[in-house]
């Protein structure tokens, strides 16, 4: 498209009209580089406005206005059978029902047209723990898009739970699109939050295992746009919105002030996914029924003796048939078991609370009484369902989210959780205690330090996976701008051309650098608080990655030598995939990694296959052995090792790349 002079020859107003647009709108479009034809506006040209509406679609802008366009038209008639097919497979795309946003370009997104991301095993800050047997935790440093699509390869499928507290889109710049704060005057404050959301989410989704479950933490702000979101990304998945009393004191504000905010749970419909939590109170309540329903007759399943020998439940009887009636409460066995019946002191025959068939799960939670001889069942509750609102002071953002982190780094990040409802939330949810659990806006580690914490309690072996990007917020700007004696505009060139001083700010000032890889760390080896107490470590494993990029062109059709040259710098990733982290060799040829037991994975990049044996010799007698061999596309490598029962042989680069095709369509 023809770019625009400076002077305007078209009236907005008129323009705005023929697209059937607010001229704001069509005042933003043009800041965001979109250039409206002079032709437009002197309404020579009616078809031209229908390309025009098409390049507007094409470059993301708006996604709705087509049909506002097509006013344009004098009708149906004047479309050619082309344009008729496009408008109607575009129509057949569009949604029904639920939320409408405008898409927008992003530039993580973008680059991944061209560059195909890769991890970089920063091994200056791998941590060991003197214990091998605990497992190995992920930080890893990027944008969590070009994260999101690395995991895609390495972890599909794996994630148990995922937790994640994005920025809230509070418009008081908490976030950044594109390098530029977002505030509350951009017209597309919620469409560039809802498209960025929107692309991680999609990603993240590939990766929960079946029964995994998503925690996302929000507020105000976005909590009903996020969940529709939500409902649109998963639409097999309930939502469940917590609300959590995180600022007692509330906010400031002429109307409502606001003390709590939010946690969506998204978990597959029908099943359970969500344990009990433990009641401190602990509910003692009689097992026999009373009051208007709690008959035998209103209930013949709950009629059946509790077998109880020397004032314990030993077994329980079966129904009784309706011409039983046992006449007592308690009746004394030959054996030494009495049979307990729901008989109340008048001689009632009542019901238990639990049918027969249900009364096992709560075995647990039986007990007797003997009072004055006769014996009757109680039963404590000790667990409840999680309530929808959590309300207690451990919840407290500024207690134990804000002072807390400064106990343990000195930092002045901006809004950590409280550590507790972190803890809480992945508590909430029903996994095994070797789960995985991802955050991939993870911010100061609060996730990764409550998984820590979690095993602590419980001897588990959870791993976590945290991403994050390295960038700084609006106080270090100012700090590094005083500190350089820079102005904006100067510190907006360095930050928007990427340049050496830019990456040196961010290693000294960034989020990762100061925050996240700090407080795992301290958690993980110990640390000293301000006022000289020391706190000991949790232990743990940890590899630091970051993501880097190799330029393939173009990803739908990368050429064979770029095919190679990837393939050379992809081996961390696979490192990653196998949880394989010691690098034992690598040359032109080949890589080999170790997880110093007794597993190997041998990555042989090259088409020529002269160092093929020697790589062989290497690991073909280990117990446990993964084969990555280069092929173009498809290989049958497999074959030639059927043979060694010890041996999975699998293609690269195909695999990863044909992925991160599928995520950038
Ligand atoms: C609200 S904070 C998370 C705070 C965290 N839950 C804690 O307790 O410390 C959101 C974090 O996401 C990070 N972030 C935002 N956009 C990101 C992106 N595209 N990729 C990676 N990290 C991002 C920001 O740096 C910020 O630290």
């Amino acid at each position: 498209m023809k770019k625009e002079t400076k002077e305007k020859k078209y009236k907005i107003g008129e323009v705005a009209e023929i697209l059937g647009v607010h001229e704001d709108t069509l005042r933003n479009w043009e800041r965001e580089g979109f250039v409206v034809p002079e032709r437009i506006g002197k309404r020579q040209d009616r078809r031209y406005t229908a390309e025009m509406i098409g390049e507007i679609r094409r470059k993301g802008l708006v996604s709705d206005l087509a049909k506002k366009g097509q006013k344009t038209k004098k009708g149906l008639s004047e479309f050619t059978k082309d344009e008729l097919i496009k408008e109607l497979q575009l129509l057949n795309k569009q949604k029904k029902y639920g939320l409408v946003w405008e898409n927008h370009i992003e530039e993580v997104v973008e680059r991944c047209k061209t560059e195909a991301p890769i991890l970089v095993n920063k091994k200056e800050k791998q941590i060991t723990d003197r214990n091998k047997t605990k497992p190995t935790n992920i930080l890893i440093e990027g944008d969590n898009y070009h994260a999101l699509q690395v995991l895609n390869y390495t972890h599909k499928g794996k994630i148990d739970v995922i937790y994640i507290d994005p920025p809230y889109n509070t418009g008081a710049k908490d976030w950044k699109y594109n390098n530029d704060y977002v505030d509350d005057n951009d017209t597309y404050r919620h469409s560039k939050w809802l498209s960025m959301m929107h692309k991680r989410l999609s990603a993240a989704k590939k990766l929960l295992t079946k029964d995994g479950v998503l925690i996302c933490a929000i507020d105000k702000y976005e909590q009903a746009t996020l969940s529709l979101l939500i409902d649109g990304v998963f639409p097999s998945h309930e939502i469940t919105c917590v609300t959590v009393i995180h600022n007692p004191a509330g906010t400031q504000g002429n109307n409502f002030s606001y003390t709590n905010e939010y946690l969506l749970f998204v978990f597959p419909q029908n099943g359970v996914y969500i344990n009990k939590s433990k009641r401190e109170d602990a509910l003692v309540s009689a097992f026999r029924d009373w009051g208007t329903i709690s008959l035998r007759s209103q209930a013949k399943t709950c009629f059946y003796p509790i077998i109880v020998k020397d004032d314990k439940i030993v077994e329980f009887g079966d129904v009784c048939s309706d011409d039983f009636h046992p006449g007592s409460s308690n009746i004394k066995q030959n054996d030494g078991t009495v049979l307990v019946f729901p008989i109340d002191k008048k001689g009632v025959e009542r019901k238990w609370v639990f049918s027969r068939g249900s009364v096992e799960e709560v075995k647990e939670q039986l007990h007797c009484k003997n009072i004055g001889g006769e014996i009757s069942i109680f039963r404590t509750k000790g667990e409840t369902n999680y309530k929808t609102v959590w309300d207690d002071k451990k919840y407290y953002a500024n207690i134990y989210g804000s002072k807390l982190l400064n106990q343990i780094i000195d930092s002045n990040f901006p809004f950590p959780k409280s550590l507790h409802a972190v803890i809480d939330s992945i508590r909430a949810v029903i996994h095994s205690k070797n789960a995985t659990i991802l955050d991939f806006f993870a911010g100061s580690g609060t996730s990764g330090h409550a998984v820590l914490e979690l095993n602590k309690e419980d001897g588990g072996n959870r791993k976590f996976i945290l991403c994050t990007n390295n960038e700084f917020g609006i106080e270090d700007e100012k700090k590094i701008m005083e500190k350089y004696k820079i102005n904006r505009k100067e510190f907006e060139q360095e930050v928007n051309n990427e340049t050496k001083k830019w990456h040196e700010w961010r290693d000294e000032y960034g989020i990762a650098s100061t925050a996240t890889f700090p407080r795992i760390k301290n958690i993980i080896k110990g640390y000293t608080k301000p006022n000289g107490e020391k706190v000991k470590g949790l232990g743990g494993n940890l590899e630091y990655f970051k993501t880097e990029f190799v330029d393939v062109e173009n990803i739908d059709k990368v050429s064979d030598k770029k095919k190679l040259e990837f393939t050379y710098e992809a081996g961390q990733m696979i490192a990653l995939k196998e949880d394989t982290f010691k690098e034992v060799t690598k040359n032109k040829f080949y890589q080999i990694f170790t997880d110093e037991k007794d597993k190997f994975v041998g990555i042989y990049f090259r088409e020529n296959l002269d160092k093929l044996s020697e790589m062989e010799k290497n690991i073909l007698d280990k117990k446990d052995v993964k084969l990555y061999l280069f092929s173009y596309g498809v290989n049958d490598f497999k074959k030639d090792y059927s043979d060694y029962k010890n041996v999975v042989v699998k293609d690269i680069p195909e695999p990863i790349l044909k992925i991160y095709k599928s995520l950038n369509n």
